[in-house]
This record gives structure tokens, sequence and C-alpha cells, in this order.
């Protein structure tokens, strides 16, 4: 099996199981992004909806409630409300990352602007919050109520970690699980809990969705590196504009000669950058393996995610969900 192939298939699999549920996700999602009272909001969220995305979190939601035997009707409405969490976040982060791309497309604050966008995700954000009430489940409000505020700090705490040659691998790790992995986390929990599963099965999920989150956002700081625009459907190389201190940048600053750290504070936390920086600190990662490290490190953490599955029942969803480890660290997209 050639790597492309590999890498597609469980994602492609899950979605085929799911394909009815994910339908009724689609459909809830259609019918709450639209406002009767301000025509910018189903303008802007539009855009972004139709754009596509890899629906992962909401599929990981459904995958959890039916693997736990799950019956009813809301792990829906659970699934639109982790992919509108989501979707704020990411209208949120292209603001602040001042991205021009997004699913292939060009970001909303590019095509509208920064107001539109920050507003837009705060609507969307209120939506969750009205979709998860209709479960009537105060635990799963809990849950998803804790992972917006995590997801916050995990932003706010890349900010001041940002530009700052001093943030180490333990600063990373707390930014990718807030930031990413908290809501991959909450996306398994929560079905496991509407379906009303064993806490050790809902621990499971919960330990499954940060694991593999973490190992999602690694992978995600590694195309920023290697991959390609058209393939990641973003414009690679913002982390280095931004002066992002993703975990490659981590693993070269740790072995850097005193003329590459030199060049590390220059590009980093100066911001002096020039032509040809970027292709620079290419080849000073290779140097030292810190692609490959990096990449080792993602490995490690669907190695992880894998593990924790082995107390949920015996279920095709179950193997899916195994591979769907190793689908996020071999994407490429
Ligand atoms: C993007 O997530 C944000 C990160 C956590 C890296 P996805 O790559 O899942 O985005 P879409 O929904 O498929 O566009
Ligand atoms: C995305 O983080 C995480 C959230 C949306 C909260 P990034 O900024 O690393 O992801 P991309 O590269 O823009 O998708
Ligand atoms: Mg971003
Ligand atoms: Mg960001």
């Amino acid at each position: 099996m050639g790597l492309d192939e590999l890498s597609h298939k469980p994602h492609d699999r899950l979605a085929a199981y799911l394909a009815t549920d994910m339908e009724a996700v689609n459909a809830l999602i259609r019918d709450r992004m639209a406002s009767r009272h301000a025509p910018r909001i189903p303008e802007v969220t539009a855009h972004l909806v139709e754009a596509g995305g890899k629906r992962l979190r909401p599929m990981l939601t459904l995958a959890a409630a039916r693997l736990c035997g799950y019956d009813g009707p809301f792990h829906v409405h659970l699934a639109a409300t982790v992919e509108f969490i989501h979707t704020a976040t990411l209208l949120h982060d292209d603001v602040v990352d001042e991205s021009h791309r997004r699913r292939g497309k060009p970001t909303a604050n590019l095509l509208w602007d920064n107001k539109s966008s920050v507003l837009v995700g705060d609507y969307l954000f209120a939506r969750s919050f009205q979709l998860m009430v209709e479960t009537g489940s105060l635990r799963v409000l809990d849950i998803l109520a804790d992972a917006s505020a995590t997801i916050a700090e995990g932003e706010v705490l890349q900010l001041t970690a940002a530009q700052d040659l001093a943030t180490d691998e333990a600063i990373y790790l707390q930014v990718v699980r807030g930031k990413t992995a908290a809501l991959f986390a909450a996306a398994t929990e929560v079905g496991g809990v509407i379906a009303g599963a064993p806490e050790d099965q809902v621990t499971a999920l919960r330990i499954y969705g940060d694991a593999l989150g973490v190992a999602f956002q690694i992978v995600d700081d590694l195309l920023d590196y290697g991959g390609s625009d058209t393939a990641i459907g973003k414009n690679t190389g913002d982390d280095f504009r931004e002066r992002k201190v993703t975990l490659p940048v981590i693993k070269a600053v740790a072995k850097a000669s005193a003329e590459e750290r030199a060049f590390w504070v220059r590009v980093i936390e100066k911001g002096a950058q020039e032509d040809g920086d970027l292709e620079q600190a290419l080849t000073i990662m290779a140097r030292h393996g810190a692609m490959d490290a990096a990449r080792d490190e993602a490995v490690m953490w669907a190695g992880r995610a894998r593990a924790a599955l082995a107390v949920l029942p015996d279920h095709p969803l179950r193997e899916m969900l195994e591979n769907l480890a190793d689908y996020v660290v071999a994407r490429v997209r």
C-alpha cells in the first residue's frame, strides 16, 4: 500500500460507515449556521462550511457514541456542537495568525475583515452552546464548556510563547493540549457519555482523543514546514512568518551551534526575516533531524491513542479509530 492510500483510507472508511449520521450532522449545521437578522453571518459561515473540512471531530463524536451502542438522536447534536466550536476557533485563529488560506480558499478575514471573523466566530460559539443544551445533559455541557475555555487558554499561552526561544517541549505540549487536543478529547468523551458508557470506557475515549489531538497538531506543525499549499489547503510557512516556536524549531534550537543560534534569534526573536530564511531554517532542521524527531513523537502519541482503545467493545468502529491514529501521522492534509 502506498503512503497516499494509507493516509486516506481510515478517514474515508469512517466517513462511509457514518455516512447517514454525518448527513444528519451536516443538515443540522446548515440549519443552525443561518441567521435571519444579520445576512453577513450566513455569508461567512457558508463560505467556511461549504469549503468542506475533514469533519474529523464530529466523526469522532459519532464514532464514540455508536461504538458504545448509542441509539438515540443526540449524538448528532453533539457532533454539530463540536464542529461549530471548531469552526468558531478557526475564524478567530485566522485573525490571530493573520492567515490568508483555509480549506483551500481565501480566509474570511481576507474576504471580509477581522471584525466579521471575530463576531461570526462568537455567534458560532453561542450557537454551539444552544445545540448542546438541547441534549439535556449537564455533564456534556460541563465537558464542552471546559474544552472551550481550555482552547482559548491554549491559544493565549501560544501567543506569549511565540517569538520566545526559551519555549521548551513542555510548554509546546501544554499549548497543543489546549488549543487542539482539548476539543478532540471532548469530542470522543461526550460520545461515550451520551451513550451512557461505563466510566472506564469514557476515560479511555478521553485519553484516545487527547493523544490523537496531540499527534494531529504535531503533524500539522510539520506540514507547515514540509507540506504543499495545495495539499494542506493552507499556506505553508505561516508558522515561521508568525515566529511560532513549534516542535521542529524547538528540536533544532536545542541542538544549535552558536552560528545557528544567532540565526534563530534573528528570525524568531527579533523577527528580522529576509528572503531565503525559510529555506535556511529547513536546512538547519534537516541537519539535526528535527523534522524526523518531531514525527517520531507524533507516532508515539498515535500509539498511545491506539492503546487506549483496548478497553472498548470489539467493534468495526474501534478498528477504524485505531487506524485513524495512523492516518493522523501519515496524512498529507
Ligand atoms: C485545523 O484543523 C486546526 C488544527 C487543529 C490544526 P483541521 O485540519 O481538522 O481543519 P479542517 O476542519 O479539516 O479544515
Ligand atoms: C489551530 O492552530 C488550533 C485552533 C484552531 C484553536 P493553528 O494555528 O496551529 O492551526 P492552523 O495551521 O491555522 O490550522
Ligand atoms: Mg492558525
Ligand atoms: Mg494558531
